[in-house]
């Protein structure tokens, strides 16, 4: 009765182990490791007014992941990040632990931003927002991490705009289909009436 128990125990036990030892995010090596990437991001990863750089402190550790993971296996290409950014040689790891230290932090501490109100007509904007982008990025602009859609709220405008035209022109994919054809309908003015609304939305 007691060794099939015992060795069951044992069993168990290296089957957990790994798990067990699998290491918490270590937030002072994500520091480290940011270092590399404020170079760019800004030293609390705020971006850089005019969205050459996006901002990154605050938003979710998803997003950031598959990001990251993109640039590092060229889906996306820039290559001076990976290579500033040492991307490339990061283990899982400490990508976890990056993540997490950027994930974390809490921009209204540090340094507040204030996304300028863009050009456009606000209204038209909300009205086209609310029916056509709510229900994945969110009522504020939030994002929705069910939908795995990033938050909108609190980016560079400029930012924003460039992403819509990469989506346009089929150079980075929007809401995971190959396929999308969200921003093929709108008028250059629509999408700026879109853009001068997200830019009203709160910045947090
Ligand atoms: C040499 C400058 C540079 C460095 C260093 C750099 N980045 Fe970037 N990063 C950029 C630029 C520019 C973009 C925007 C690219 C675009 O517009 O397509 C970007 C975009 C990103 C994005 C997408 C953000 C979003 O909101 O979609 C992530 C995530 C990111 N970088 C992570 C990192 C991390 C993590 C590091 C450090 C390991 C890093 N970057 C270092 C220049 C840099
Ligand atoms: C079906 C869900 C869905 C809808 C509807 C949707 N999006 Fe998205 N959107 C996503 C997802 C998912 C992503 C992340 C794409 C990725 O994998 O990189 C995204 C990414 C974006 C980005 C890039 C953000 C960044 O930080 O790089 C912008 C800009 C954007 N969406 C704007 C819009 C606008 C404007 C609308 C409405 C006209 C809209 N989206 C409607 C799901 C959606």
């Amino acid at each position: 009765m007691k060794r099939p128990l015992t060795r069951f125990f044992l069993f168990a036990l290296a089957a957990a182990l790994p798990f067990a030892l699998q290491a918490e995010p270590d937030l002072e090596r994500g520091k480290q490791l940011h270092r590399q990437c404020a170079l760019c991001h800004g030293q609390y990863s705020q971006g850089i007014l005019g969205g050459k750089y996006p901002r990154m402190a605050g938003l979710p550790e998803y997003y950031l992941i598959k990001m990251i993971e993109r640039y590092k296996d060229g889906t996306l290409n820039y290559p001076a990040m990976t290579v500033v950014g040492g991307l490339r040689n990061l283990s899982q790891a400490d990508i976890e632990s990056l993540v997490a230290y950027i994930s974390l932090i809490d921009l209204d501490e540090v340094a507040p931003l204030d996304i300028a109100t863009a050009p456009g007509d606000v209204e038209e904007g909300e009205e086209t927002y609310k029916n056509d982008c709510r229900t994945c990025h969110g009522r504020k602009g939030e994002g929705n991490a069910r939908k795995e859609s990033p938050p909108l709220s609190g980016q560079y405008t400029e930012y924003l705009a460039r992403q819509i035209e990469m989506f346009k022109r089929k150079q980075r994919e929007h809401a995971g289909d190959p396929e999308d054809e969200t921003f093929a309908e709108y008028s250059d003015e629509e999408l700026r009436d879109i853009l001068a609304y997200i830019s009203t939305l709160d910045d947090k």
